[in-house]
């Protein structure tokens, strides 16, 4: 087994060595793989001119998993569009056809109090965000900016195909099994045909899982919903803009109050085994190199590896646990930290997790 590791930019590289660690105690455990770097985004285009060069090409291609930390900096905004470090992530996400992201909300007791909504509306939030990751307006052509009239335009397409569609929702109600049997489709058919389709297509999908109940949700009800009663959801799936904008709203709804998204892991798959795993969260160059950064999310994307692509089910859970551990024990970095706990750096709350993995 093969695994890519992009450090990327920003507090990347601090947040990878951590999950890099806690795969390499698994090592010393028995399990087998080999670990090799790559670069991707901001620091791709500073050592070879591109965001995803053609080394990284390979070595992601050859590979059973990618781990990336986070790209981009204000330094790259500037660029040419190609060659802006996102571009990096997109062309990777296309070209490895990772078409469903599974973005899990979850919330830990022990952080209740730093949602901002009230513990009572949050206490036992599990939702799951299928978002559809390689289609939608995203991708979608013909777009650009160019002068019409006199003047700029600037246009995207909204485009899915019914098999694009259909494929997702098939991951959708699979793993609404392994959870409550529930999924909730998210679009905006009142307006856009491009999701009447979605609509159609997900309620002929469902027809082959008479045991998942399916709903639909408009997407600005959705994004009401979600902070209004976020309990109702367990399976939420739609298409890659509104499922960017769900889950970044979700992932406060779980550590909102100290403005911190460093918990929340994600998974990308192409539908077979293959998969790349990263934090939701940005790379935060305003505290890159400051030992500030929280590797939970980087770490908790490790065990989603072992799970989806690897198969390793209890090995996922141990280090999931371990994670619930460390923060009962009180370890907090600074973007969770509450008066009363222990204020831990990068490092030390990950040497935290792996003393409850080994105990
Ligand atoms: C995400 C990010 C990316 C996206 C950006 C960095 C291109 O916001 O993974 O949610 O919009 O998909
Ligand atoms: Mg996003």
């Amino acid at each position: 087994m093969k695994i890519a590791i992009l450090a990327g930019d920003g507090i990347g590289p601090e947040i990878v060595a951590q999950a890099v660690r806690i795969l390499e105690a698994l090592k010393s455990d028995g399990l087998k793989f080999e670990l090799e770097p790559g670069l991707l985004g901001g620091c791709a285009v500073d050592a070879t001119g591109e965001p995803f060069p053609e080394a990284t090409r390979r070595l992601v291609a050859d590979a059973d998993a990618v781990i990336l930390g986070a790209v981009g900096g204000p330094q790259y905004d500037m660029l040419p569009r190609q060659l802006r470090p996102e571009q990096g992530l997109l062309g990777m996400r296309k070209m490895l056809c990772l078409f469903a992201n599974l973005r899990p909300a979850v919330l830990y007791p022990e952080l209740a109090n730093a949602s901002t909504l009230k513990p009572e509306i949050v206490a036992g939030l599990d939702i799951l965000i299928v978002r559809e990751l390689t289609g939608d307006i995203y991708f979608g052509e013909p777009r650009g900016i160019e002068r019409r009239d006199g003047q700029r335009v600037g246009f995207n397409t909204m485009i899915y195909s019914e098999a694009e569609i259909g494929r997702i929702a098939h991951v959708a109600f699979r793993v609404a099994r392994k959870r409550n049997r529930r999924v909730c489709s998210v679009d905006k058919m009142n307006v856009l045909e491009c999701t009447q389709l979605w609509r159609d297509v997900v309620v002929e999908t469902s027809k082959e899982y008479p045991d998942v109940e399916l709903s639909h949700m408009l997407v600005d009800n959705a994004a009401m919903q979600l902070v209004r009663n976020p309990r109702q959801f367990d399976v939420i799936v739609t298409g890659n803009m509104f499922g960017d904008i769900l889950s970044d709203e979700a992932s406060m709804l779980t550590v909102g109050l100290t403005g911190s998204i460093g918990m929340l892991p994600s998974a990308s798959l192409d539908g077979r085994n293959k998969g790349l795993y990263e934090p939701i969260h940005g790379s935060a160059p305003d505290i890159a190199g400051k030992d500030l950064a929280n590797p939970l999310a980087t770490i908790l994307s490790a065990a989603m590896m072992l799970r989806y692509t690897f198969d390793q089910e209890a090995v996922a859970a141990r280090i999931e646990n371990a994670v619930k551990n460390v923060l009962a024990q009180g370890y907090r970095t600074e973007d969770i930290y509450e008066p009363g706990m222990k204020r831990v750096g990068t490092a030390e709350i990950s040497d935290a997790v792996l003393a409850n993995m080994c105990s």
